[in-house]
């Protein structure tokens, strides 16, 4: 009787089937938390992955408020527990996945005359790399459901056209990051995915703390996401916009 009951307490936490699966990187603070509270207000099944789930009170907080609500530990630079986590989760169909986690590295180390090369390094790992590897890595998951997105959480720094100056590292992650998924959507086309590069906006966050300039909302950027996110189809894959639907010039 004991095995039964707990059987059905499994049932019950497990992932409901019927349900639309996002996984989201980066999903304890800023705009990856605000977009998993909205999926998961939403209805969708939402894997979210940290770093450190277990430090993440509010992350916690809102897999208790929410059972569909399922937290992963993820670093996005660790390409085997990438892999680990995709062998976890083989059989689970992933509608869309939110390369969202990022880092913005010192500006100050990212100046003219005061560059820090060693700063280069986790910028590309983590804006960069982590993005294609975890793509990659997860693209029978996202193969296998219905709308088969990957979305990417961008910079609009990263354009070469729009580039003004300082951030070196950091906007050359993200310009880098675009290419790839550019190609990714290329790769792939064929297989039914779409690939989408986001500018989330200027985003009041913990990352644009150092910049005293004009912010949107976390939830408005995500709001707008989600949206941008729905209105991407094969015609536009690969291509990069803004937060409100406007295209962004390479
Ligand atoms: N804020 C803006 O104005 C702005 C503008 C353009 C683009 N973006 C982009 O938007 C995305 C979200 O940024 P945000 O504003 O929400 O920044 P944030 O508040 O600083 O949050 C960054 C998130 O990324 C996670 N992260 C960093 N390195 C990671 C790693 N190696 N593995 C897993 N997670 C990692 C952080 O986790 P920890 O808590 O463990 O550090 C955190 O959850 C980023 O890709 C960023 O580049 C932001």
């Amino acid at each position: 009787m004991k095995i039964l009951l707990l059987g059905l307490a499994l049932v019950c936490v497990s992932i409901d089937a019927s349900a639309k699966t996002v996984l989201i990187t980066g999903s304890n603070r800023g705009l990856g938390f605000e977009l998993a509270s909205q999926y998961a207000a939403d209805g969708w099944t939402v894997i979210a992955t940290a770093r450190t789930p277990d430090d993440d009170a509010e992350l916690q907080a809102l897999a208790t408020q929410y059972a569909s609500v399922r937290i992963a530990a993820l670093d996005v630079t660790d390409h085997s527990q990438i892999d680990d986590l995709a062998d976890e989760l083989r059989g689970t169909a992933i509608e869309v996945l939110i390369n969202n986690a990022g880092i913005l590295g010192d500006p100050g180390a990212q100046r003219l005359a005061n560059l820090d090369f060693s700063a280069a390094e986790p910028l590309f790992a983590t804006n960069t790399f982590g993005p294609l590897k975890i793509a990659d890595a997860f693209l029978e998951h996202v193969e296998a459901s219905k709308t088969k997105k990957i979305m990417n959480i961008s910079s609009v720094v990263g354009s070469i056209s729009l580039a003004n100056g300082n951030i070196y590292f950091y906007r050359a992650s993200k310009t880098a990051l675009n290419m790839l998924m550019r190609n990714f959507a290329k790769d792939t086309a064929e297989r039914g995915i779409i690939v989408g590069m986001i500018h989330p906006g200027v985003i009041d966050t913990d990352m644009s703390a150092p910049f005293d300039i004009p912010k949107v909302s976390v939830e408005e950027s995500a709001t707008g996401i989600r949206t941008v996110v729905d209105w991407y189809t094969s015609e536009t894959s690969g291509t990069f916009m803004q937060y409100t639907g406007e295209p962004i010039a390479w």
